[in-house]
């Protein structure tokens, strides 16, 4: 018996479960105001969407595709711009391309972008120079600058959350729709960087083939082949700060529960998947297919419950497990859940998030990540689940499409002074374009 099932889900039942991370909002009244507005605004994505995600997941869980998912750490407001979404559309859209060539599978692209703007942290309050204040919690709840008024949790925020994540989306969907991905034109395909890039051959030949074959069937077809000339694009966003996530908590017509339309797959994060709590308790009644964060640290029971309170039915499509254990902790922490996981029978995507279990601080003050780290850990991934008769299915990745400098190492090797060039992020160091295409081109050698 879980602590949940005790409760009788609907869209407020987190409410009676202790929720971590949640802001303190001094004005009880304009948060319900805002919530009642945000009910009423339009979805971002529709149940249909959602449900062809599902397929898309039950489909790599049963070994045919991959899926790949990457954005920022936190989404900014400042950042809703259409160069910034752009460029992290074509990255995104060329690894998956990259993907596609060396291992053979379909690929599976989702954001993580469209509502990203929710931040967990390891304490409420923030102190400098004596002077405490309420964490920064990601652009949804308050900002970044060291204020009194700056950092107090304001309601309004999460309508201008909405109205960015439309917005993102908005753009995304008519970059697809206009034939940003259409294999025709490879030279959409690129970034300016690529000519300069050490890459830069490796990954015009790889355009060049594919251009060629999409060609080449099409002679033989003797008709253009129209799936070539788009692709499906997901959203994905951490569930964390439930308010928000019960005000886009829907009913549609025709299709019966409850779905998230804020996203297409909200996954719950490490610090918030104790049984019992409140995310568990709202993710387990929505119809969107979920992920949880796995760290080395949560025992085999606690997954396995995961799994049985999430996915009690055992739905094709519903589970994935985004395991996040580090380079170092990987070999000993994984291969004990992915044989629990298979023994009580459940039905899973594993994916990888080679990130959040290699963070580091430099000496000179920065978070940074080892590209050699991430690489490390995303190459036992696919040997571990290989040696344990699983199969890796997905990576999960924070990235820009910027020439930023907050991620060690890669093609050009960058150092610890490096850092200070253009450290952009707010909260966790991600791969620059050049490091997220080579890590992509490292991972199809592997898996391919
Ligand atoms: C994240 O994905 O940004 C994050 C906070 O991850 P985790 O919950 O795995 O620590
Ligand atoms: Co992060």
């Amino acid at each position: 018996m879980s602590p949940h099932s005790s409760l009788e889900w609907h869209p407020a039942s987190w409410q009676q479960c202790p929720a971590a991370q949640q802001p303190n909002y001094p004005d009880a009244e304009r948060l319900q105001d805002a919530l009642q507005q945000l009910q009423t605004l339009p979805p971002l994505v529709t149940s249909w969407e959602v449900n062809g995600l599902k397929q898309q997941i039950a489909r790599a869980q049963a070994g045919e595709g991959f899926v790949l998912q990457g954005g920022d750490c936190a989404e900014s407001f400042a950042d809703c711009r259409p160069e910034i979404i752009a460029n992290r559309l074509k990255v995104l859209l060329q690894m998956s391309l990259v993907l596609v060539h060396g291992m053979r599978q379909r690929v599976v692209r989702i954001g993580r972008f469209a509502g990203q703007y929710a931040k967990p942290r390891s304490a409420d309050l923030e102190t400098r120079d004596g002077v405490s204040l309420p964490s920064y919690r990601g652009d949804l709840v308050n900002a970044p600058e060291f204020t009194a008024a700056t950092r107090m949790p304001d309601p309004q925020r999460l309508l201008e959350g909405h109205a960015r994540s439309a917005m993102t989306i908005n753009f995304v969907r008519g970059l697809i729709d206009g034939g940003f991905a259409d294999l025709h034109h490879p030279e959409y395909w690129d970034l300016d960087w690529v000519q300069h890039s050490p890459l830069a051959v490796e990954y015009q030949q790889m355009v060049d083939t594919l251009g060629d074959s999409v060609r080449f069937m099409e002679t033989l077809a003797g008709q253009p082949i129209g799936d070539f000339s788009r692709v499906d694009f997901y959203t994905s966003h951490e569930a964390l700060l439930l308010w928000y996530e019960q005000a886009h908590t829907r009913q549609v017509p025709r299709a019966p529960g409850w779905y998230n339309l804020s996203t297409h797959f909200p996954w719950i994060g490490m610090r918030t998947a104790e049984i019992g709590g409140a995310h568990v308790e709202y993710c387990r009644g929505i119809r969107n297919p979920i992920g949880v964060k796995v760290g080395a640290g949560m025992s085999v029971d606690w997954v396995s419950d995961l799994c049985r309170i999430l996915n009690p039915d055992n739905e094709p499509g519903r589970m994935t497990l985004i395991h996040r254990m580090g380079a170092g902790k990987i070999a000993d922490a994984l291969p004990p859940l992915i044989e629990a996981v298979r023994n009580a029978g459940h039905r899973v995507l594993w994916m990888c998030d080679p990130m959040h279990g290699n963070t580091v601080s430099t000496p000179n003050g920065f978070k940074t990540r080892p590209f050699d780290e991430i690489q490390s850990e995303v190459e036992q991934s696919f040997a571990i689940h290989k040696a344990c008769g699983s199969r890796l299915g997905g990576v999960h990745l924070e990235l820009t499409g910027e020439d930023v400098t907050e991620c060690t190492g890669g093609a050009r090797n960058l150092s610890h002074a490096d850092l200070e060039r253009a450290y952009r992020s707010t909260v966790d160091p991600r791969l620059n374009y050049e490091q997220a295409l080579e890590l992509a081109m490292k991972m199809a050698r592997v898996a391919g």
